[in-house]
């Protein structure tokens, strides 16, 4: 798993998209706020298991929160977090599988992307991809060079 990186400068805009979103498919785009973690935390651990849950919970005990999250209704459709396993990094984020292609990852990535740009970033690193093509499309994102040996060389797992 590699790297990339990602110019801050020239995001694409998102309101076209976001105002697409909230019309045609009822869904919310918002920074989830603490009295959320359990739900939220719950959710990413259903989805996406136990070491994104790990790093969801770290979102959570930043303040401001650094997870973006989709929901319809009471629902929770996807989550997108940064500055979870390091500085500067964007991730994970996921969307439910049936609700994918809609440009929910893209609209949360892009959310998530300005929240770094707003703490000074001029470039984020998207840790340890992943579907590289998709973050190439969305955010001219490149594959950092010699990245393979991440900051999750070492990472634990069950024996
Ligand atoms: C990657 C992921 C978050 C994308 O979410 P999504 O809500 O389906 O994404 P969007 O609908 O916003 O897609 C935006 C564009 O990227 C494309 N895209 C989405 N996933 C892609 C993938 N895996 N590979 C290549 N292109 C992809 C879409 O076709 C769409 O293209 P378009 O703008 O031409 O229509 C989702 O597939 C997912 O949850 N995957 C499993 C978890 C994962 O891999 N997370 C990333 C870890 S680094």
């Amino acid at each position: 798993m590699k790297d990339m990186l990602v110019r801050l400068s020239e995001l694409p805009k998102v309101d076209e998209l976001e105002q697409k979103l909230l019309e045609k498919e009822k869904i919310v785009v918002r920074k989830a706020i603490a009295p959320e973690k359990h739900l939220v935390s719950e959710w990413v651990f259903t989805n996406f298991g136990s070491y994104w849950k790990s790093e969801v919970e770290v979102a959570f005990s930043r303040q401001p929160v650094s997870c973006w999250i989709a929901q319809r209704g009471h629902d929770i459709l996807a989550f997108a977090c940064y500055e979870c396993s390091a500085r500067n990094f964007f991730g994970p984020t996921g969307t439910q599988e049936s609700e994918r292609g809609k440009g929910i990852g893209k609209l949360l990535l892009l959310k998530s992307l300005e929240s770094m740009r707003e703490m000074g970033y001029a470039y984020a690193i998207i840790g340890g991809v992943g579907p590289a093509e998709f973050y190439e499309k969305a955010v001219g994102a490149v594959l950092i060079e010699g990245s393979e040996i991440s900051i999750y060389q070492h990472l634990l797992r069950k024996p």
